[in-house]
């Protein structure tokens, strides 16, 4: 008997806490047809690499994320060169790395900054993307042997983008903006696990359990302007009070729960499906 043939997604060039390279599986099918795919929570855009839309519109709250593509797009090739100087040996050592921290901290060159991002997510500690209250970028040194400079993936990345507008920006402003024809795939910082239907103070990475509930209702107002929205976030009682409008799906996703990664257990997820009544 043959295999079956094996889908060979395309891989986010950046390394990001909650990307859904893993889940893209789950996702993909549940995503309508429609001339526009909004990401109002961008990351590193699993699902924009790894989808056929004629029009793409990405957003997230970072500006150095954004930036970085806004660049990648632009430049391409230049870009990418440049890029790749940084990843040198002699660059992977503590003294370094946080001599380049500052730099990027420091630089008001944007292009500068771009290709430092980029070298901090690749060198630092798990990939993590960490500010201080004053804005520095604190990620400690991530001790790999040999950081992978992501070409490939930079280089696809660049030829998608240039069906994509890149915009520094909160989800509210990206999903009331969105025009007919659009379709929104919500991925926000997930609610914790074990969270009942009544709580309410909680944030976590910055978003409060009242941002997890704006999204929801401008989710159902999208829906009701005929745009489709669907949303990512733990299979918690929270959640499913929150999403009831909506058409839910739910699957199991496994998880490294330990920094060395060798604990892991299974985490429940839930797709939320809003669409027109
Ligand atoms: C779970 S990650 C998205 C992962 C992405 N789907 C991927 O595949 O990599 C959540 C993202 O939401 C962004 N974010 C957090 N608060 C936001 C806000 N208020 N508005 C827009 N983006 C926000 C974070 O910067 C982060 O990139």
């Amino acid at each position: 008997m043959t295999k079956p043939q094996q889908r060979r997604f395309n891989r986010p060039f950046l390394k990001w806490a909650g990307n859904k390279y893993r889940v893209l599986k789950q996702i993909l099918p549940q995503l309508p047809p429609g001339e526009c795919l909004i990401e109002p929570f961008a990351g590193s855009c699993a699902v924009f690499l790894n989808t056929d839309y004629p029009r793409y519109l990405i957003s997230d709250i970072n500006p150095d994320l954004i930036r970085l593509y806004q660049i990648l797009k632009q430049e391409g090739e230049p870009f990418i060169r440049y890029a790749r100087k940084l990843f040198t040996s002699h660059n992977n050592s503590e003294e370094r790395y946080y001599r380049l921290r500052g730099r990027f901290n420091d630089s008001s060159d944007e292009v500068e900054k771009a290709a430092l991002f980029l070298y901090l997510n690749r060198h630092g500690y798990n990939g993590l993307c960490r500010y201080n209250n004053a804005h520095q970028f604190n990620v400690p040194f991530g001790r790999y042997r040999r950081p992978y400079f992501p070409q490939r993936e930079m280089r696809q990345f660049h030829h998608k983008a240039q069906l994509a507008q890149f915009l520094c920006q909160d989800f509210t402003t990206t999903i009331s903006q969105a025009p007919a024809g659009s379709v929104i795939y919500a991925d926000p910082p997930y609610v914790p696990l074990n969270t009942t239907a009544s709580f309410t103070s909680y944030s976590s990475g910055g978003f409060t359990s009242g941002q997890q509930k704006r999204l929801a209702e401008i989710a159902e107002q999208a829906a009701q302007r005929g745009i489709p929205v669907l949303i990512s976030n733990h299979d918690t009682p929270f959640v499913r009070e929150i999403y009831r409008s909506a058409t839910l799906t739910k699957f199991k996703v496994r998880r490294s729960i330990s920094c060395n990664g060798q604990q892991r257990n299974d985490a429940a997820e839930l797709l939320g499906l809003f669409t027109p009544d």
